[in-house]
């Protein structure tokens, strides 16, 4: 009997980043999938890895950061098995991304539209009516409000929101199967967050796109992920189904998390704040990385990093204390 195979499979992921002579490991030893057409959330606090995570998947890592072991499968396929030319057509193709700062991805010199005609243009599709055309249709489709007149836009002229809603036209139009969503609503306002999270599942039901949402707000990613992975100085600590890991967070780093989530029936009262920090990776790491902050913590959590424990379901956590 065949079985189908994750879209994506991320396996025993290491990515070292120089400093000086030294190469520290960012991300240590991470393995994950994620299926075709689900949403992932990756969700930990700044520093721990996400957004090298997802870089090293279409290997747009910069120079100094290098991936130090693993391999990453997309369709079965060793993407670092991939030439040069074979990469850059899978990207901004069936791999597209969307990052943190939408103002300054886009070109302030170039009309919106055809920016986003440009995708079409680099992967020779159609001619100009025909590229036009379909920016326009994608527009549509995705909801950004008055096509004709922001087709014609200058980047200057739109908000945060409505910039990073034409980042993700620009990543929509190529109709990839994998959206790399790297914190796309962090550095906006409430209500523009939404219409990300919406744009983000319109894409994932409309097209079919497979999403990886990285975010360090756990309510973003409990409102539109199916499966959620929890990551910790570069350690994936708790994965599972999304509503397991919210109604019953194994990990302590996981449950610090839940309780600095900002709720109505909180508002008024100082979010929680989780004490301490996220070590630098220049700090000798061994054992479990929370264990310093860790309210549970005991001496045999310094010694190893633990083993997967299997909560069912495919709920996991990687901690000794349970
Ligand atoms: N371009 C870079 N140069 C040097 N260090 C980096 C670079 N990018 C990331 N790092 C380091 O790698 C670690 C993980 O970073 P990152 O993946 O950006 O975390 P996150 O996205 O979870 O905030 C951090 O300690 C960060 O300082
Ligand atoms: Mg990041």
């Amino acid at each position: 009997m065949e079985t189908t195979r994750p879209l994506l499979e991320v396996r025993h992921l290491s990515i070292g980043v120089r400093r000086g002579k030294e190469t520290f490991a960012a991300v240590d030893d991470i393995s994950f999938f994620i299926e075709e057409g689900e949403i992932l959330g990756l969700v930990g606090e700044s520093g721990c890895g996400k957004s090298l995570t997802c870089l090293s998947i279409p290997a747009l890592l910069a120079p100094g950061i290098e991936r130090l072991g693993g391999t990453v499968l997309f369709r079965g396929r060793d993407l670092a098995a991939l030439s040069q030319k074979e990469l850059s057509r899978l990207r901004g193709g069936e791999i597209s991304f969307i990052f943190q700062e939408p103002a300054a991805s886009l070109n302030p010199l170039h009309r919106v539209g055809r920016q986003i005609a440009e995708v079409l243009e680099l992967h020779g599709l159609g001619d100009k009516k025909k590229r036009r055309a379909e920016v326009l249709d994608i527009m549509e489709r995705l909801g950004l409000p008055e096509p004709e007149n922001l087709y014609r836009a200058w980047p200057h002229e739109l908000s945060g929101g409505m910039c990073q809603r034409v980042m993700i036209a620009i990543a929509a139009i190529s109709r990839p199967t994998l959206l790399l969503a790297d914190e796309p609503a962090t550095a906006l306002d409430t209500a523009s967050q939404s219409r990300i999270l919406e744009l983000l599942q319109k894409i994932n039901r409309d097209f079919g796109a497979a999403v990886l949402f990285v975010s360090h707000d756990l309510g973003l990613v409990s409102r539109i992920c199916r499966r959620t992975l929890v990551m910790y100085a570069g350690k994936i600590v708790e994965t599972g189904n999304t509503g397991d890991v919210f109604s019953r967070p194994a990990h302590p780093y996981t449950q610090s998390l839940m309780e600095a989530i900002p709720r109505r029936d909180r508002k008024g009262k100082p979010l929680a704040q989780i004490p301490g920090r996220v070590p630098p990776i220049e700090e000798p790491r061994r054992g479990c990385p929370f264990a310093p902050r860790c309210p549970a913590a005991e001496s045999r959590c310094a010694a190893a990093f633990p083993e997967p424990l299997n909560l069912g379901g495919g709920h996991w956590v990687y901690c000794v204390n349970l």
